[in-house]
């Protein structure tokens, strides 16, 4: 394993043991927008980019006939859970793996900004693995807006090494590895706890204390652009996310 590799292993190592008590990861509206995208039907084979503890996973898995989790982190696989029509691969998506157009679908939901070198190589393999007339599911979380964006970019740097992407950046790269019929919609989670998302982070009580401070005295625009409420202690903000389908 090479450096960073083992670095990216021990930051989802501490992130795992708490992963599956995140609200947003867990909010059943938020994952229907995703599965409803999908088109799922019963005879497909399905990949789940990055499927980490495999929430998506068991989304989608009663609606098709095989579905396979795939993802760099031992950890975060570890936490998931092997039945039926499941399977789990421990791999980069970087790296070429399956044969070329097997896959009737492949999702990718909160993967790619943790992909910060050679993204592209992602996006095409995603492709590459796909039947022809196949979709692939990419879904990440964005700036509520353009505005918001230079402070959402400095929020996110005390927590992570992380790309954010605009609707229009992700659309591009599917468009570029030979994606067509790119379709995008977005979804607001409505008041989404920052103490629950920094408390099961697995980060430093610190730099907890530092984001849940930098929500609270943010400027009145991002305060408007998250729709930021403060009760009984928490700070309770809606979340966008953007869910793009590209056709092969
Ligand atoms: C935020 S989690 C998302 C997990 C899951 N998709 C969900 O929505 O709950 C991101 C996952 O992407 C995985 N990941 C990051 N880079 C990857 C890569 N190059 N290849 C495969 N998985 C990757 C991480 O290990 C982690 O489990």
């Amino acid at each position: 394993m090479n450096e960073r590799k083992i670095e990216q292993e021990k930051f989802w190592k501490v992130r795992a043991k708490q992963y599956n008590e995140l609200q947003w990861a867990n909010e059943k509206n938020y994952l229907n927008a995703v599965v409803e995208a999908g088109d799922f039907k019963k005879n497909h084979l399905v990949l789940d980019v990055g499927t980490g503890t495999g929430i998506v996973l068991h989304a989608i898995a009663p609606k098709v006939h095989e579905i396979i989790g795939l993802d760099i982190s031992q950890a975060m696989l570890e936490h998931s859970n092997w039945q039926n029509n499941k399977y789990f691969v421990k791999r980069d998506i970087r790296e070429p793996f399956f044969h070329e157009s097997v896959f009737d679908r492949v999702v990718a939901r909160m993967a790619f900004h943790h992909i910060i070198e050679d993204t592209h190589k992602a996006v095409d393999e995603c492709y590459r693995i796909l039947k022809p007339g196949g979709k692939f599911i990419l879904s990440e979380g964005i700036p509520p807006n353009k505005q918001v964006k230079k402070d959402y970019i400095e929020i996110f740097k005390l927590k992570e090494e992380r790309i954010t992407f605009m609707p229009e950046d992700l659309k591009e790269m599917m468009k570029r590895a030979g994606f067509k019929n790119i379709r995008t919609s977005t979804y607001v989670m409505a008041r989404m706890s920052v103490n629950n998302w920094l408390e099961k982070s697995g980060l430093p009580t610190q730099k907890q204390d530092k984001i849940f401070e930098m929500h609270i005295c943010a400027p009145d625009y991002f305060k408007k652009a998250y729709n930021m409420k403060i009760i009984r202690g928490d700070c309770l903000i809606d979340i966008k996310y953007v869910i793009i389908v590209g056709e092969k």
